[in-house]
């Protein structure tokens, strides 16, 4: 089975029912990606299909094949973090860390359909758990990395006065 991860073709011989999680972890060595429940729960196994968050513990890798996969080794644009892995070190989020990479690929899934989320909103995208009760600096993280995201953003073109003069 062909695999495209973090931009790199992979080939791997597992049966189609596979989770995607014990293939990431198990046959590639992806271990960033973490086991948390096993049945889409805790959010400690997220990762992006075409840049939506999934919880591959329950995802048959049969589901991925032909999919752009992101894990958390390839959230960073080279020696670039994303913005929310910096804001992360900003805010001092993790405390164990165990839940921080599938937190991080659940927030980067937010603020990619999301700009600029209210606390609500992330409650209602970050349902993810985390043992150790970092909610108030996740949430202080991803307030954070938006205001980066949109100050880099392009400016709109200004078009309230009725385009071209
Ligand atoms: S390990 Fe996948 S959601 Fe908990
Ligand atoms: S930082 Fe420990 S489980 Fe979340």
């Amino acid at each position: 089975m062909d695999l495209l991860i973090n931009g790199d073709n992979h080939t791997v011989d597992v049966a189609p029912d596979t989770p995607l999680l014990w293939v990431l972890r198990d046959n590639l060595n992806l271990t960033g990606t973490k086991f948390g429940c096993g049945i889409a729960a805790c959010g400690a196994c997220t990762a992006h299909l075409n840049g939506q968050a999934v919880r591959t513990c329950v995802l048959p890798v049969s589901a991925a094949q032909g999919q752009a996969i992101t894990t958390i080794e390839g959230l960073a644009q080279g020696d670039e973090l994303h913005a929310v892995q910096q804001a992360w070190i900003d805010e001092q989020v993790p405390q164990c860390g165990y839940c921080q990479s599938g937190m991080l690929m659940a927030a980067a899934s937010l603020l990619a359909g999301n700009a600029a989320p209210t606390d609500a909103d992330i409650d209602a995208a970050m349902t993810n758990i985390c043992r150790c009760g970092t909610y108030q600096r996740v949430r202080a993280g991803i307030h954070r990395a938006a205001k980066v995201l949109q100050s880099r953003a392009p400016a709109l073109p200004n078009t309230a006065a009725g385009g071209e003069s």
